[in-house]
């Protein structure tokens, strides 16, 4: 621990020399209070569902509640069937699910299935509202790879908000090759969700006063909710499902004296196993690492100084910061794991940059998409079922951007005309845009023609997404370009 604290030490005078020299990233850090790590991690529970007709069904609840934050206070919060965050949802692919979801606040609500493939009617974006004492009941197919996935609210305006006042779960799902692998998959004993997010606390109380450019950068982290958290270790390696829960702030996770084998990004796993020192994760982002842990240690995550690409805003973007996030403490004896491991899957299915119809140019900035507020009756891309696509992505400012596209994991093809780095060739559906930096993605929309309904693309700092940099488009097939149209527009002019 004395070895940390030097560490953090050394690390805070050296960001604040890089400051100084380069004037870039940001100009003040935002301090996490240090934590003692002295609460158990909470694990979501896993959500109880019932098969009937071959639907699994779930049941998430919209409530307010309290929640007591040990060393912290108790403050209001929000969560589905409790207090704060949700339970995991799981499923398998090939499986039909619906999830009845009641909003119980006062105020309209949605649920968003981010990462998941599915009917625009049933993504749960700003067009899905719950209004208060109401329930939606989506359902579709789990017609994708397994991977890491989350829910949580899209309310056009209250993303932000919702979000931060903890309504967020993951859905995991599962297949053949994901279940026959060699890796850690006890939920809750060697496979473990980290929904990372930091809060900010003014008086014990959960503030959402504030912020800066990015939005609010919380002096708290939090992991499933917990402050100070540390997790008891009883095997010999344990998988990591790691997601940037956090509404602005962008972590680099690192250990200080080992290696991690990140095994998944944010669609599902790798070609294969992927030695790394440290792993980006940008809001709405996810990967899965797996980490090997000796008999009696103590050693701490940490997110350490993030490279953020040449960022300069007004107040600060966190990257600078450099603090703990969770203790593990080692047993004397520990289970032995299999060294992670898995068949790769044929490669003949995936889309190739050679199948490409169409270019899209998207450029961020100024709390717009290509220079446009989001517009929820306005459809600003329409995509053919069956096409292949190339979207060439830029950030125009040196702002940080989080780039999220529903319905679809995409490859990048090119960061800046040169292939990405391993940890960024995986199936994506969000990714960081460093300023000024030209991303291509290769997307292919494969199904669920639906005029009337679209989908989003948005920064996913969702202060920015409240702001208007959000767009919307639509899957159709060739024929169906009459139809294209908002479901309560249809009938009227459109200007
Ligand atoms: Cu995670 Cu459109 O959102
Ligand atoms: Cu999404
Ligand atoms: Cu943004």
């Amino acid at each position: 621990m004395t070895r940390t604290r030097r560490l953090v030490g050394a690390l805070a005078v050296a960001a604040v020399a890089v400051t100084a020299l380069t004037a870039c990233d940001s100009f003040t850090t935002s301090p996490i209070t240090a934590q003692e790590f002295v609460n158990e991690l909470a694990i979501p529970p896993l959500a109880e569902s019932t098969v009937q007709d071959g639907v699994r069904t779930f049941h998430l609840t919209a409530q307010e509640g309290e929640t007591d934050f040990p060393g912290i206070g108790t403050s209001e919060t929000w969560g589905f069937n409790g207090s704060l965050l949700g339970p995991t949802l799981r499923a398998q692919r090939g499986e039909q699910v619906a999830v009845d979801v009641d909003n119980e606040l006062s105020e309209p609500t949605s649920v968003h299935w981010h990462g998941m493939h599915l009917p625009a009617a049933m993504d749960g974006g700003p067009h899905q509202m719950v209004a208060p004492g109401k329930t939606w009941r989506p359902t579709w197919r789990i017609d994708q790879p397994a991977a890491t996935l989350w829910y949580h609210p899209h309310p056009h305006g209250e993303t932000e908000s919702h979000v931060y006042r903890g309504l967020a779960g993951m859905f995991l799902l599962d297949d053949e090759q994901s279940l026959a692998a060699a890796l850690p998959k006890q939920y809750g004993v060697d496979d473990l969700p980290l929904i990372v997010q930091d809060k900010q606390f003014r008086d014990g109380r959960l503030s959402m006063d504030g912020g800066s450019e990015v939005g609010i950068l919380g002096n708290t982290i939090l992991v499933n909710g917990t402050p100070g958290a540390y997790r008891r270790v009883t095997t010999e390696r344990v998988r990591l499902r790691l997601l940037n829960g956090s509404t602005g702030r962008t972590f680099t996770f690192a250990f200080e004296d080992r290696s991690m084998t990140m095994i998944a990004s944010d669609g599902g796993l790798l070609d294969k196993p992927l030695e790394l020192d440290r792993l980006r994760l940008a809001p709405g982002e996810r990967a899965e690492v797996v980490v090997a842990f000796r008999p009696g240690e103590t050693v701490r995550l940490r997110s350490v100084k993030t490279d953020l690409g040449g960022v300069v805003v007004p107040g600060t973007a966190g990257g600078n910061d450099a603090f703990d996030v969770l203790e593990f403490r080692a047993a004397k004896a520990l289970t032995p794991s299999p060294k992670p491991s898995w068949e790769p899957t044929a490669e003949a299915d995936r889309p190739r940059e050679s199948d490409a119809s169409v270019t899209r140019r998207f450029v961020l900035a100024d709390d717009q998409i290509n220079g446009k507020s989001m517009d929820m009756s306005r459809i600003d891309e329409i995509a053919y079922v069956g096409d292949t696509e190339v979207w060439e992505v830029t950030s125009g400012q040196p702002v940080p951007h989080s780039f999220h596209v529903h319905d679809v994991q995409f490859r990048i093809l090119t960061i800046d005309g040169k292939a990405p780095p391993a940890e960024l060739a995986g199936p994506k559906d969000t990714v960081y845009l460093k300023p000024n930096v030209r991303y291509r993605l290769l997307l292919r929309f494969e199904d669920y023609a639906d005029p009337t309904m679209p989908y989003m693309y948005h920064c996913h700092m969702l202060r920015h997404e409240d702001k208007g940099m959000m767009g919307q488009f639509v899957v159709i097939r060739p024929g169906q370009e009459n139809e294209v149209g908002m479901p309560q527009m249809k009938g009227m002019d459109h200007h």
